[in-house]
């Protein structure tokens, strides 16, 4: 994104034309960007040529997992909405792994009858119930066991999924017996060991001691296991202060894993693949002065982009039409929900703006539209992906009539 003649333009569009055509508040995605992103990631990890599973929890859009497909990546559900919207973007099932602590009978009947790569599971009781259906339907069946290799990813407590004080994965003594269990079971073909220890990591450490710790399991226990699935969790920079992860040292780290270990490595990310390929327009609705600062009421609120009110996230906020002139006072930046979360940020120096004008919120691709909801009984943004001057509805606006 950069400013042509003033006007933040994406590609070789400008979003106060698109926002002008579309309508607020609008999610805009980069087909650049996102194709840039997954070529890169790819480059990151050539040297092993991993199963790249696309995390579809991140972004759910049709249209936009079609174009993720497309580079050949495959992809990480969790649920059986998120099974039939990557079968439905056309991705191969035998690329398509399926995580969560809670998959429900149905989920796993519904899994096994679409054959795909593996469940990944999360408990005893899970393999059970597994185990169960599948000797029912007399066949066997790909699974994973997600380890929580008890680490700490360095990053939000709230996105953080690999200590052992989360709900995520088995310790590593329920791991040796669900092992003992699959051992002896003619309906489970146990294929991987699954790891995912957080979201939005920017140090590479935790990663290494993620994979110290799996060795060491492995070495343990006498069983082949044909996949070790890393998951994701790797962090974009939402700000200039956020430094970038070391993905060369991570890199590494699994070629060194790789010597002791003869596996095929699976990845799941969402955020990397899609969280800098996406911007929130919004416009401004009224402001209110204050005492001490101003309220920018803007078109979009915490439903469109909840990440601000769930995890205090800071999003980079820019106008869409520069221009010099600085507010002297504070701007809060707002969204009409009635509640006091429904915040996006607080800036001491913004530009000045008035009301109609618009604002584009930065990185939003990740858990933006995928985590809005209709709270307040507000409908659902448009969404557009932009190619070169090329502009495309990939999801239309919900209407009042949806609703009900
Ligand atoms: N695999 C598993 C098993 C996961 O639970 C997740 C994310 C991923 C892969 C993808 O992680 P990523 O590469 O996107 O970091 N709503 C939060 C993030 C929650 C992440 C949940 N799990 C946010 O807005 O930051």
């Amino acid at each position: 994104m950069k400013y042509i003649n003033k006007k933040l333009t994406v590609e070789k569009t400008n979003f106060q034309k698109i926002a002008n055509k579309y309508g607020t508040p609008l999610y805009c995605y980069s087909y650049t960007k996102l194709k840039e992103n997954i070529i890169n990631f790819k480059k990151n990890f050539n040297s092993f040529s991993p199963l790249i599973c696309f995390a579809i929890k991140s972004n759910t859009n049709l249209n936009l997992l079609k174009e993720i497909k497309k580079f050949g990546l495959g992809a990480d559900v969790v649920s059986a909405g998120e099974l039939i919207m990557a079968l439905k973007a056309g991705i191969n099932p035998n690329k398509i792994v399926f995580s969560g602590v809670g998959k429900t009978s149905e989920e796993i009947n519904f899994a096994i009858k679409k054959k795909i790569l593996l469940i990944n599971a999360e408990s005893f009781s899970e393999i059970k119930e597994i185990n169960k259906i599948a000797k029912s339907k007399r066949q066997k069946v790909n699974i994973g066991i997600r380890l929580n290799p008890n680490t700490d990813a360095k990053t939000l407590n709230q996105i953080s999924t690999g200590k052992k004080e989360n709900k995520f994965g088995v310790n590593k003594n329920t791991f040796y017996k669900i092992i003992n269990f699959c051992k002896n079971s003619n309906h489970i073909d146990l294929k991987c060991l699954s790891v995912h220890i957080g979201s939005q990591i920017l140090d590479y450490r935790p990663y290494e001691k993620m994979l110290r710790a799996v060795s060491i399991i492995l070495k343990k226990v006498n069983h082949n296991f044909e996949f070790i699935d890393l998951g994701g969790g790797m962090g974009i920079s939402y700000s200039n202060k956020d430094k970038k992860l070391n993905y060369k040292k991570y890199n590494i780290a699994i070629l060194k894993f790789l010597k002791s270990h003869n596996t095929k490595i699976i990845f799941e990310p969402g955020r990397s693949i899609v969280g800098n390929a996406g911007t929130l327009i919004a416009k401004v609705i009224y402001i209110k002065d204050s005492e001490r600062k101003k309220f920018i009421i803007l078109d979009a609120a915490m439903n469109d982009l909840m990440r601000p009110a769930l995890y205090g996230a800071i999003h980079k906020t820019l106008p869409v039409i520069k221009s010099n002139k600085i507010s002297k006072k504070t701007y809060e930046f707002v969204g009409p929900i009635c509640e006091s979360t429904d915040r996006f940020l607080t800036l001491n120096k913004f530009q000045e703006l008035k009301e109609k004008d618009l604002i584009a919120i930065c990185d939003v691709g990740a858990y933006g539209m995928s985590l809005s909801s209709n709270y307040n009984l507000r409908l659902k943004p448009a969404e557009i992906l932009i190619k070169g001057s090329k502009v495309k509805v990939i999801k239309k606006r919900q209407k009042h009539s949806d609703l009900i």
